[in-house]
């Protein structure tokens, strides 16, 4: 059956990866050739990679499986020339222009942020929105389609941060209309668990300091404000994740020998007491003693002085029944709840069908 796009052209931004790609195979397998268009090279102020040439021969190859043309053209969405070329390159060769994807956008926000950083965005994401529409309009004819993709983060006051509850807003918003439909209705234990650092001194250094992988962390996402709102709502767990995560950045750490970034060095009774039994009575302080009785190893290190010593004769006492670590694999029977294994996102699944093959393996 012929595709919905059969003979027509789309030209797509930002094409080497992420939605960009999937934009060009998706309007492939409907039957469109495709004008693919990106920088392929990184922006200073972006802490994630962007695409790069491999990712784009990646996109090309995944059009010409589908029996469709591509043209890619390396160009920056904030050079009006640079894009009219390649565009009219383009639909020189390939004789007209149906569709265009204006999707090239960027995320600077590494800390600290400057000027350079709000210039760097407007100019991709909005002047590169501009120009996309520009050099391609005159190609335009009748019942041609533009589609421009922006986020809902530009409506946000604080982009990313809800101005009241913080980050966990949306997720336990989706958790109560997930409880309420059928398939919720049959898991009444339903519920996530968020492994909070307990130290507010440590959270408030922690926000301020850049971490590549927490780019989206800035003044106030780490306060406590929330913990004891979504431990009420049943859907949402408070748990232990230590008193300071003996975090790099903390000038000071609650350990005996100021050992950082290790948590197999909490090896003394008084070390635990601070790092565990602590965090455990600030949580249950600050939850309304709603918190869950969960313990979730920093940077999952353990040793066997807390999974068979301390945890066992103090954990109960401390508020703990259970501990995790970030060995990825399903539980065992005889396995220890001192040592629990725990699979993260972004570490051992990186997509919803690699989750779910996991489960299914579980
Ligand atoms: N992923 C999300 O959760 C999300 C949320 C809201 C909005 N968006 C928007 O959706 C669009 C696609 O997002 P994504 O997650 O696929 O991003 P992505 O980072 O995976 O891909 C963006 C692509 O744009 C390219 N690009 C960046 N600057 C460019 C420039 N100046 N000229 C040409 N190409 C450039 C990059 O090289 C990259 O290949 C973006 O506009 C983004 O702002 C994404």
């Amino acid at each position: 059956m012929a595709g919905r796009l059969e003979g027509k052209v789309a030209v797509i931004t930002g094409a080497a990866r992420g939605q960009g790609k999937s934009h060009c195979i998706r309007l492939a397998e409907e039957g469109a050739n495709i004008i693919a268009v990106d920088l392929q090279e990184q922006i200073d102020t972006v802490a994630y990679p962007l695409g790069s040439p491999d990712d784009m021969a990646d996109t090309v190859a995944q059009v010409e499986a589908l029996d469709r043309r591509i043209l890619a053209y390396k160009a920056d969405v904030r050079e009006r020339h640079q894009l009219r070329d390649a565009i009219d390159a383009g639909v020189a060769e390939l004789g007209r222009l149906d569709i265009v994807c204006a999707n090239a956008g960027i995320l600077p926000v590494k800390h600290p942020h400057s000027a350079q950083h709000f210039v760097d965005a407007m100019d991709v994401d909005f002047g590169g929105v501009m120009n996309a529409v520009a050099v391609t309009l005159p190609h335009l004819g009748e019942g041609a389609s533009i589609i421009l993709t922006g986020s809902t983060a530009g409506m946000m006051p604080k982009t990313l941060t809800n101005p009241a509850l913080g980050m966990q807003r949306g997720f336990a918003g989706a958790m109560a209309d997930f409880a309420a439909t059928a398939l919720g209705a049959q898991q009444p234990e339903l519920a996530a668990t968020s492994f909070v650092i307990a130290s507010p001194d440590a959270r408030r250094v922690m926000e301020s300091t850049f971490d590549a992988e927490y780019t989206y962390l800035g003044a106030g996402a780490l306060d406590d404000r929330w913990w004891a709102r979504a431990a009420a709502t049943g859907l949402l767990e408070i748990a232990n994740h230590s008193w300071d995560h003996l975090h790099p950045a903390l000038a000071r750490v609650a350990h005996s020998r100021q050992a950082r970034a290790d948590f197999t060095q909490v090896l003394t009774e008084a070390d635990a007491d601070a790092q565990i039994r602590a965090a455990a009575a600030y949580i249950a302080e600050r939850t309304g003693g709603r918190a869950a009785p969960y313990f979730a190893y920093p940077f999952g290190h353990y040793n066997e002085f807390l999974t068979r010593d301390y945890l066992p004769r103090h954990g109960e006492d401390a508020g703990v029944r259970a501990a995790f670590t970030t060995e990825p694999r399903a539980l065992r029977a005889g396995d220890s709840r001192w040592c629990l294994p725990r699979l993260t996102c972004g570490h051992h699944w990186t997509s919803p069908a690699a989750l779910l093959r996991i489960l299914a393996s579980a």
